[in-house]
């Protein structure tokens, strides 16, 4: 099959490589022409593991294709997949702006039917907005042509993405038109596994399930951070904790995980935007509101507990990092808990000297010009001179250091690990003073 994607980001480029994968000729399109020239170049604008191998073989093999010419977009396939940004706007609400472009520029150059899929997260609705954008601009060329308007909502985990998308847990589609279900199904169908995942649904259902899912996950992470604090004041051990309750196959173990506050693009973006529609239909989601407020106060906690062991002023001070992505696995940075600590310690005066796998150009990108933040290519040589180390994303690497190398390199020899990669009893035997969530030290 033919099939366009609009908008090569995380999920565009992913979407684009798995179904030429799969044997479609895809034509991936971004207004960004540095990142097209790039793709073009054979580059992969992002870190993402097992994408760059995927890239090649289909490009080479003639199936996947990049532009920035929307016209050529929208002629080559039936089907245009929009999966555009969709950032917070002002007021918390999803910014629609580039889906409403995207879907405008089909309108502008098509001249057959189109099956217009929105795997951007939408809000509710935004189905009937697209559609209205598209034939709204069929109108003003005197044309009518079929367009259904399709939510095919994306549940890819950055650092896993491929995987995701390629071993799907559901391929969700919201549509009543026959002909466009019927050409997802056909899409679809070689990521089906060992039995069929999809499920047609409502639009509106569709587009509600992608908010739901990402805010059931956020309310587990912040419910488990409340518990940690708790735990932490009143001497039980939060890891114990989590055996105790993921045992019960009612809960089960994931996402129960205490750290420094969920980050990323979409969880802290989509808990908001689901609130503010919940808002607009007079149903105030009041769980949601408290996810977001304890996800905030999360965000500072390993800030606090270095105020708490070295002071209000940090001036003179400098704190080695390890992790600046959101999460292990990827170079993603955007609304990263890495950046509220790093805001906090710099606010206090102290400098501080990072080191992440993946995200260092990207950091290097985001803290340009900001001289007391350094971006360094080893975990140790972050340490050389720093007053203690944080931790703040879980990479693999960071799971079993040199303790003794790390002790001889840090002033002061102090660890604070916003995600309990290390045993309290370890630590204590090295000698080294050990902070991190939910354990009393
Ligand atoms: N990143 C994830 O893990 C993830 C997972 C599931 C769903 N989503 C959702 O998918 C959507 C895309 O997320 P992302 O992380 O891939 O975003 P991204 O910012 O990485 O990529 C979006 C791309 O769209 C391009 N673009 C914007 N307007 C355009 C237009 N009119 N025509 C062509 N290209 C255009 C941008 O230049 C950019 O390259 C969002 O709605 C997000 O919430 C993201």
């Amino acid at each position: 099959m033919h099939v366009t994607i609009i908008g090569t980001g995380y999920v565009g480029l992913v979407t684009g490589a798995c179904l030429a994968d799969a044997g479609n000729h895809v034509l991936c399109l971004d207004l960004m022409e540095a990142k097209i020239a790039q793709l073009n170049a054979g580059k992969i604008p992002i870190y993402e593991p097992g994408l760059e191998a995927i890239v090649k073989r289909n490009r080479e093999a003639g199936r996947l294709r990049f532009t920035t010419s929307v016209p050529d977009s929208v002629a080559h396939a039936e089907v245009q997949i929009i999966a555009v940004g969709t950032p917070p706007g002002e007021d918390g609400s999803a910014d629609l702006q580039h889906v409403l472009a995207a879907a405008r520029s089909i309108g502008m150059h098509m001249k057959d039917r189109k099956v217009v899929v929105t795997k951007s997260t939408v809000p509710v609705g935004t189905a009937d907005k697209v559609r209205a954008a598209v034939t709204g601009e069929l109108q003003k060329r005197g044309l009518d042509l079929a367009v259904a308007a399709v939510s095919n909502p994306e549940f890819l985990k950055e650092g896993a993405a491929v995987n995701d998308f390629m071993r799907p847990e559901r391929v969700i589609i919201g549509s009543d038109d026959s002909h466009a279900i019927s050409l997802l199904r056909q899409l679809y169908a070689p990521f089906q596994r060992n039995h069929e995942r999809i499920m047609v649904m409502g639009v509106r259902s569709a587009e509600l399930t992608k908010y739901a899912a990402n805010s059931m996950l956020a309310t587990r992470i912040s419910f488990m951070n409340e518990i940690a604090n708790l735990a932490e004041a009143i001497g039980a051990d939060i890891e114990e904790v989590r055996r105790g309750i993921g045992s019960d196959s009612r809960i089960g173990y994931h996402f129960l995980y205490p750290g420094v506050g969920y980050g990323g693009s979409c969880f802290p973006k989509d808990v908001k935007a689901l609130q503010k529609s919940a808002q607009l239909a007079g149903r105030p989601l009041r769980v949601l509101a408290a996810v977001h407020e304890v996800n905030e106060a999360q965000k500072r906690v390993l800030a606090d507990k270095i105020r708490v062991r070295f002071g209000d002023k940090l001036s003179g001070r400098r704190f080695a990092l390890w992790g600046l992505a959101f999460k292990p696995n990827t170079d993603d940075m955007r609304e990263a808990p890495s950046l509220s600590l790093i805001a906090e310690l710099i606010g206090a005066g102290a400098s501080v000297c990072a080191y992440d796998p993946a995200a260092r150009e990207e950091a290097r990108r985001h803290f340009e010009g900001e001289r007391r933040v350094e971006i360094v290519d080893s975990p140790m040589a972050a340490l050389e001179g720093a007053d203690a180390l944080a931790i703040v994303t879980e990479w693999q690497e960071f799971r079993s250091p040199d303790f003794a190398d790390i002790k001889a390199r840090l002033r002061t020899p102090a660890i604070f690990d916003g995600r309990n990669l290390y045993d309290p009893a370890v630590m204590r035997d090295q000698g080294i003073e050990y902070y991190c969530i939910g354990r009393s030290a």
